[in-house]
């Protein structure tokens, strides 16, 4: 192993703790940057996409991406749920990315190129992460790696399994002892809990450094990969990516609330934070506080940390569930076989620190002690951004300051029989309206019942929320489209997996992403027809909803049919 990961302790500047609610200078800065110089071309391109599927768009639809200063901002939201979601959602972005000639001849080719936010969490944040960290490969590329080109980011590698990698006994051994061994340089200044090995054990298939030849070699597997420090990759570089987000819960022993349904175990109300390029924090108003994610693991203005930021760490936090095992001191006591105590017994901790959580030293130590219920932790313990029950990460998108018109939602979560119900933009909806948040816009209305869900069809086609004019003044539209259904032409549904399946076979791989391109695709049934021929117009339409409304415009032509088919509760 190669001690690889860069700590460094030094004076911190005090600003870097400044509680906010708005977003960082550096955001707003990468943001308008890539409205100058990337987004009036994507728009051109996408549109002509559009177009070239022989539909004839509104006026307004073509001077609106035609405009630099109309143009819409479009927020893309990937949701968790094991591998099945980060499949899911690829194939989602690759039937919207423009570099895919199959997806420019549908005509929903592009839109990806356009979206200025991409948020994922857990399975979602792996998708999101691998993808960034690559350089922003296609998907085909990503997730198989390019064999033309052996140095490039090699695949998901999805013949080893996360933590029981091997069948061979001596090599299982060795390979647990140096998923524990790459943790010794971050063990001399941070406590260090299965959270740890767990995201050195997703970096052999999320990151650079890990082949199929290397993947047992003790070598770093992209242990000094640092999250704040992607932003030098030439992609990010040129603006050319949206800005990834990434949400993670906090499993705080101090907030008792309801849960809700089919949530595990964290309450509605407690605090949720999201990290991106340039922060770690939180939008809630109980906390509203960022500190800059480079000094993530510092805790006062004595104590400077760096090197805390490794990514799949970070994605491992947004992914971890081990809290549901409810491993504290006492039952870990019990349990002597448990791969916590092997941790434990490698890197001894504190009887009261939390093994099965992902831990961070508490950047918001003092902060908001009225209102925020961990501000008094040293520690704060992380786990999986879905955990609350909010599987897709809408709420980053709802921040003000991103002034995000229309989210593209995608749904993986596992409702029932490894499908999506609705379930997650339901819990979204409650928490905006129990916890009212000042600094958010609003979530447009979604049924309050997965009856109505499966009912109406809304998670078996395309369906649109939020586009009554009422809504228009208070927040974005949802575009929301889920791993909802079997195929319409009777094929064996391959989307539908386990969460915790961790193996997969390339024909497997390559079959849920051919059926996601499908559902991004076709649209609703129409007539006799299983695909609309005018879904990748419609798609514009919705895309340009907001701006058309800012103008004062009326929907007409194909967007008023459109919405009459796509919109759920009034258009
Ligand atoms: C991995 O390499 C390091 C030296 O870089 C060594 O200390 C360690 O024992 C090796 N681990 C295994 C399992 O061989
Ligand atoms: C990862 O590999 C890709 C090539 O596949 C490269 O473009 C990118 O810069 C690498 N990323 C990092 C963080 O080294
Ligand atoms: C099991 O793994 C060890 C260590 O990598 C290796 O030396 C041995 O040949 C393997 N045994 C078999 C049966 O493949
Ligand atoms: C990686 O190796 C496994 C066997 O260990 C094999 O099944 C798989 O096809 C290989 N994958 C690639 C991309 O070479
Ligand atoms: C700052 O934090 C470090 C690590 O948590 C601790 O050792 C140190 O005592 C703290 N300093 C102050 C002034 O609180
Ligand atoms: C963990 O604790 C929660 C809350 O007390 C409980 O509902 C759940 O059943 C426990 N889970 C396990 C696996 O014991
Ligand atoms: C970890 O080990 C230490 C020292 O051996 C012990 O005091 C502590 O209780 C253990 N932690 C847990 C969570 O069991
Ligand atoms: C996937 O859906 C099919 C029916 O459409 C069902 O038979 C199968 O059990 C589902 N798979 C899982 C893992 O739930
Ligand atoms: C669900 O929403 C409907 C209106 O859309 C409302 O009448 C009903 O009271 C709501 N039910 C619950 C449980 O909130
Ligand atoms: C839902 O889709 C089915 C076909 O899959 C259709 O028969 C039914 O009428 C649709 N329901 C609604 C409310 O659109
Ligand atoms: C485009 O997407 C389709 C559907 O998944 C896939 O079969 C094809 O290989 C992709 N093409 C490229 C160039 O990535």
């Amino acid at each position: 192993m190669k001690a690889s990961s860069a700590l460094l302790l030094a004076n911190l500047p005090a600003a870097l703790f400044a509680a906010a609610a708005s977003i960082s200078a550096a955001e707003a800065n990468y943001n308008a940057q890539r409205r100058e110089k990337v987004l009036p071309g994507a728009f051109e391109t996408y549109l002509d996409n559009v177009q070239r599927t022989g539909v004839v768009l509104p006026t307004y639809v073509e001077d609106i991406m035609h405009s630099r200063d109309k143009l819409p901002t479009v927020g893309i939201s990937t949701s968790g749920g094991g591998y099945r979601a980060s499949v899911f959602g690829a194939g989602v972005l690759n039937a919207l990315d423009g570099r895919n000639s199959s997806s420019v001849r549908k005509g929903t080719g592009g839109l990806l190129q356009t979206a200025s936010h991409l948020a994922g969490l857990s399975g979602g944040s792996w998708l999101v992460t691998s993808l960034v960290q690559a350089n922003y490969p296609t998907i085909q590329k990503l997730v198989f790696g390019d064999a033309g080109h052996p140095l490039d980011f090699a695949g998901w590698l999805l013949d080893y399994s996360w933590f029981d990698a091997s069948d061979n006994a001596t090599q299982q051994a060795e390979y647990t002892e140096e998923l524990l061994q790459e943790l010794a340089v971050k063990a001399k200044h941070f406590p260090i809990s299965v959270g740890d090995v767990w995201g050195r054990a997703l970096a052999r298939h999320f990151t650079n450094g890990t082949t199929n030849a290397t993947f047992f070699a003790n070598t770093s597997h992209g242990n000094s990969i640092l999250f704040s420090e992607l932003i030098n990759l030439p992609t990010l570089a040129a603006y050319e990516q949206p800005l990834p987000i990434m949400v993670i819960d906090l499993d705080s022993q101090h907030i008792e609330g309801p849960v809700f349904p089919g949530g595990n175990f964290i309450p509605l109300n407690a605090p949720m934070f999201e990290y991106n390029l340039f922060e770690f924090g939180s939008y809630d108003h109980v906390v509203a506080a960022h500190t800059s994610l480079k000094h993530l693991g510092s805790t006062n203005s004595t104590l400077c940390a760096t090197g805390f930021d490794e990514a799949m760490f970070l994605s491992g936090a947004s992914s971890n569930l081990f809290n549901e095992a409810n491993i504290t001191a006492a039952t870990l006591a019990e349990a002597t076989s448990d791969f916590s105590t092997i941790v434990n017994q490698t890197y001894p901790q504190s009887p009261n620190l939390r093994l099965d959580t992902s831990n961070f030293p508490n950047p918001f130590f003092g902060v908001a002690p009225a209102t925020f219920a961990d501000s008094g932790e040293t520690i704060l313990a992380m786990c999986d951004g879905g955990s609350d029950g909010q599987v897709t990460p809408y709420q980053p998108m709802l921040v003000k300051d991103r002034n995000i018109d229309v989210i593209i939602g995608i749904d993986a979560a596992n409702d029932a029989n490894g499908f999506a119900e609705g379930a997650s933009p339901m819990a979204t909806q409650e928490r905006m309206q129990l916890y009212f948040q000042p600094g958010l816009a609003t979530f447009p209305v979604v049924p309050n019942s997965t009856d109505v869900f499966l009912a109406q069809n809304l998670t078996s086609k395309p369906t649109f929320f939020g586009c009554t004019s009422t809504a228009a003044k208070t927040g974005p539209l949802l575009v929301y489209i889920a791993n909802g259904a079997p195929p319409r032409d009777g094929a064996a549904p391959l989307t539908n997996t386990t969460t915790d399946q961790s193996i997969y076979t390339t024909d497997e791989l390559q079959g849920m992403l051919d059926q996601t391109f499908v559902v991004a695709t076709q649209g609703a049934e129409v007539g006799d027809s299983l695909e609309d021929p005018e879904w990748p117009a419609c798609l514009a339409c919705a895309v340009v909803d907001r701006a058309r409304n800012r103008e004062g415009t009326r929907r007409s032509g194909v967007c008023q049919t459109c919405f009459e088919r796509y919109c759920w509760g009034g258009y």
